[in-house]
């Protein structure tokens, strides 16, 4: 499977190994439980706000009001919301933006589901590179290992959603999902 296929291509290193056993390990223990996606996106953003402030980017939450519960796993969750907030302030960090800000976006979709965006000021996704960029090792960053987006989306893929990336019309790029409400319903 995967990992033979990744010797194979002399891609592979220790650190490589251990993200992967991490994801995989976690995809094995995946729970699904009724969440509040408010929560887990404003415990993301704690941990990322020591890096965005030091590196001078606004990391603003627009939380939406009666989003329903969602059923995730919201370690999983967070890691993909980890993943995509990064990859803004990498991406805002790496150019000499005049704005530089990333926003984390929540609200009710149409059909009931909770929808999360990350927003960001960077350069945004170069034409015609929209899906490439989801292929493990595709990277453009000098350590990075092009696994964020990756594991992202096979995070979200395991939800039943979809990880998708449009163009800020401001300039920059949006990254987002949406989660299908849990059964039984409720209002957070
Ligand atoms: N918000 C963004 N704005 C502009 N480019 C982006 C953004 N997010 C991702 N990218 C591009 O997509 C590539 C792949 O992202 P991905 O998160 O998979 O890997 P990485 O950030 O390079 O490395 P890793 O996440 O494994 O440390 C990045 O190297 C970058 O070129
Ligand atoms: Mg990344």
């Amino acid at each position: 499977m995967a990992l033979e296929h990744i010797a194979a291509q002399g891609k592979l290193s220790g650190e490589i190994i251990r993200r992967l056993r991490d994801f995989l390990r976690a995809g094995k223990t995946s729970r699904r439980v009724r969440a509040d996606l408010n929560s887990i996106v404003k415990e993301a953003a704690d941990l990322v706000s020591f890096e965005a402030r030091r590196k001078e980017i606004t990391l603003q939450l627009e939380l939406g009001n009666e989003l329903p519960t969602v059923r995730a796993d919201p370690i999983q969750i967070e890691q993909v919301l980890l993943n995509l907030v990064r990859n803004a302030i990498e991406a805002i960090d790496g150019t000499k933006c005049a704005r530089r800000e990333v926003v984390i976006r929540t609200r009710r979709s149409s059909d009931n589901r909770a929808e999360v965006s990350v927003q960001d000021t960077g350069p945004g996704i170069p034409e015609g590179e929209g899906e490439t960029i989801f292929e493990p090792f595709v990277t453009t960053k000098p350590d990075g290992m092009g696994m964020g987006l990756s594991i992202s989306r096979s995070i979200i893929d395991t939800h039943d959603a979809e990880l998708e990336s449009v163009p800020n019309p401001e300039g920059g790029s949006i990254f987002r999902f949406m989660l299908p409400a849990a059964e039984g319903g409720g209002l957070q």
